[in-house]
């Protein structure tokens, strides 16, 4: 059966890095058709937007990245692996992270047809020394 699979550890990095989000779908598994959302779930949507809307670090629909509903912050600083998608990869790349960027962020493919959708994978973004 078809599942989603991450990190069980935390995603470590210093701020500036560029981090590597892991998540795939095993067995192996085309994914270039389906829908893709990486999202932060324990962001509360702005209370200033009354629409309150769902928004997202990255989405992926229609072949292609959506970019009306993406959080400002990562405009520009994040990409998915096209070629790894076809094998089920949708690890999501963020560039340049920062302090902001540190916490859960969340893996799911809304159709896939699977008792497990979606994961959780942590990023901790400290200063080294
Ligand atoms: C997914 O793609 C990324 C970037 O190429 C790579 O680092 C990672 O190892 C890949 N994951 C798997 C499970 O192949
Ligand atoms: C990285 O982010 C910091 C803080 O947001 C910014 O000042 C800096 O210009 C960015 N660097 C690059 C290479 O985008």
């Amino acid at each position: 059966d078809l599942h989603v699979v991450g990190s069980p550890q935390p995603i470590v990095a210093a701020p500036g890095d560029d981090v590597i989000l892991p998540c795939h779908v095993e067995p192996k598994f085309n994914v270039v058709g389906l829908t893709v959302e990486w999202s932060r779930p324990d962001r509360r949507p702005d209370p200033n937007d009354h629409l309150s809307r769902v928004e997202y670090v990255h989405l992926y629909r229609h072949n292609k990245e959506m970019t009306d509903m993406k959080i400002p912050s990562y405009i520009g600083r994040t990409a998915l692996f096209t070629d790894g998608l076809r094998d089920g990869n949708i690890s999501l790349r963020i560039t340049n992270v920062t302090q902001e960027d540190e916490g859960r962020y969340r893996c799911f493919i809304p159709k896939l047809k699977s008792q497990t959708k979606s994961l959780i994978v942590h990023l901790i973004v400290g200063e080294l020394d």
